[in-house]
């Protein structure tokens, strides 16, 4: 049976810390389906349709990586894609009492759902999303820390 892992988050927008950490799935699991969350709640700045189209892009060499939208619980998004394990990436210490929670309220949302770990790259440790929003916002040169794709949707969100 294909082993499948869920990486799921809101990627608003998708970044190269996001990117290393699905490449080196890529690498360890048959199928990694990279869960694109609605997440209404963080009023994102790009849609949920352009969030799961930028990670698509950005995914395109990896062939065994699938870009998919939900919205409700993520336990219940993995019993329905039959994955077994979610990834999460620690970036430091910050992160760990959070994703421990998270890990335990999955795996009791649905049985033998287990959470592994990935540490960041030492270059995209400080990463997150919010931050590149920022730095995009104030006309700072976000194109070190995103790929190409989202470069280009955010000139032409500009342009509209
Ligand atoms: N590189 C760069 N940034 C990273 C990163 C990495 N390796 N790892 C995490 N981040 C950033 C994210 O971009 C995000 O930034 P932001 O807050 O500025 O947007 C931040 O760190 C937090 O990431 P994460 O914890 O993955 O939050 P998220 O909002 O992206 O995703 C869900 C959280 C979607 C996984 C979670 O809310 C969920 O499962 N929701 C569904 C409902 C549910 O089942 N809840 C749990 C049961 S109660």
């Amino acid at each position: 049976m294909k082993e499948i892992s869920i990486y799921a988050g809101t990627f608003d927008p998708i970044s190269h810390g996001h990117l290393n950490i699905i490449e080196r799935a890529a690498r360890l699991f048959d199928q990694v389906i990279v869960a694109i969350a609605k997440n209404p709640s963080k009023q994102p700045l790009f849609s949920l349709e352009e969030r799961v189209s930028l990670v698509e892009q950005s995914c395109a060499h990896l062939t065994n990586v699938q870009a998919v939208g939900f919205s409700g619980l993520l336990a219940d998004f993995a019993k329905q894609h039959q994955a077994k394990t979610l990834i999460r990436g620690i970036r430091g210490s910050d992160d760990v009492e959070y994703e421990i929670q998270l890990a335990q309220l999955n795996n009791q949302l649905a049985g033998e759902l287990e959470t592994i770990f990935f540490p960041p790259s030492v270059t995209w440790r400080y990463l997150s999303s919010t931050m590149i929003r920022e730095i995009y916002k104030h006309h700072g040169d976000i194109a070190p820390f995103v790929p190409e794709v989202v470069m280009q949707a955010l000139v032409n969100k500009e342009k509209l």
